[in-house]
């Protein structure tokens, strides 16, 4: 196995922040009261309310799946049903955790570019009431997508507002939120609680962290006992100091947006430079920090001897590469040498 290598499969293989990790190492002094009755962790969570308002009620957690699965159990009972796109990480990669924890069915919609629509939503409004169904509880969307792409205030206000006449909860996946902040040039509230989200599984762990996601309430009804609901899904962290550190150092001086930025821009760069390059072919438009391409089979394979990456779909020769904050030009340029060498 590797030990050191370059690789553009996922964000989540990027190294931790320098200023995370010093962060951790300034917490790292003396004795501390575990499980987050310490001063770290309520100062982490101020600064999570100073941007996400400051009647956000904050839950910190170790994974994204864990904040997703835990979350949307909160909010449901086993009889409802949680609609996402089929490309949702919720459906594909977590390895039926939501399933498990929430003993809900999960609708999925067919998504081209990661996002769902409303008018895709209705039809399975027709199962309401009727004892022999699962009923619509959630509907769950992915900010950035799964495919890297965003929705806009305008499309999360519209499926809020239909959740909220249908008397269901908008939930969002916001692994990448911070790329869909930084992409759409906005505070990340305004595509959050102030669109009309319920609940939000926000994530760190892919712009720096370690380890370091939280479940945001907007919704102050449903966060009622969400701590023991957090501890029952075995979230809740003993050293939460750690955590909160990690927090606090993404959230000082704007860490959090300077990466994210930098992410999105390898990405579009990225995209740039290959898109002159003969058979290859991007798939997605290029938001954040991922770019979906089409090359030919025997190229990703030589491609794949030095660099690791996913193919995205098999049978379209789809691959996925993904930048993440500490990407930068010159692994751009050697990335494309590579490509265009593959191709030949
Ligand atoms: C969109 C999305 N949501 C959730 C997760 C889950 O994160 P974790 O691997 O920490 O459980 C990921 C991880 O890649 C993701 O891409």
């Amino acid at each position: 196995m590797k030990t050191a290598f370059k690789s553009f499969a996922s964000d989540n293989n990027a190294p931790v922040h320098k200023a995370v990790l010093q962060a951790m190492l300034q917490v790292n002094e003396g004795d501390t009261v575990g499980y987050g009755d310490d001063v770290h962790t309520l100062e982490a969570e101020q600064k999570l309310k100073d941007l996400f308002g400051k009647d956000a009620k904050v839950f910190f957690m170790l994974t994204g799946t864990g904040a997703n699965a835990a979350s949307l159990a909160h909010i449901t009972r086993p009889f409802h049903s949680i609609i996402c796109s089929d490309k949702a990480h919720l459906e594909k990669d977590e390895c039926g955790a939501p399933e498990k924890m929430t003993g809900c069915k999960l609708h999925t919609i067919p998504s081209a570019d990661g996002k769902i629509y409303t008018e895709q939503i209705k039809p399975f409004l027709h199962s309401r009431g009727f004892q022999h169904h699962s009923q619509p509880r959630v509907i769950s969307i992915t900010q950035a997508t799964e495919l890297g792409t965003v929705y806009h205030p305008e499309e999360i206000k519209q499926i809020a507002h239909f959740a909220n006449e249908n008397d269901m909860y908008l939930h969002m996946d916001g692994a990448r939120l911070a790329n869909a902040a930084a992409a759409l040039n906005m505070p990340m509230n305004e595509l959050a609680g102030s669109s009309g989200v319920d609940v939000l599984s926000y994530g760190a762990t892919k712009n720096g962290a370690m380890s370091a996601e939280a479940v945001i309430f907007f919704n102050s009804d449903l966060a009622k006992d969400f701590e023991y609901s957090r501890k029952q899904s075995m979230q809740l962290m003993s050293k939460m100091r750690y955590v909160s550190a990690q927090f606090q150092a993404l959230h000082t001086g704007e860490l959090w947006l300077e990466n994210a930025r930098r992410a999105n821009d390898m990405a579009r760069l990225l995209a740039e430079k290959v898109k002159g390059i003969p058979s290859v072919s991007i798939t997605q438009k290029v938001e954040t920090n991922a770019v979906f391409a089409i090359l030919p089979a025997k190229a990703i394979e030589i491609l794949q001897r030095r660099y690791f990456f996913y193919i995205w779909d098999n049978a379209r020769n789809e691959v996925r590469w993904m930048t993440a904050y500490h990407t930068n030009e010159k692994d751009i340029e050697a990335f494309v040498e590579a490509v265009r060498e593959a191709v030949q």
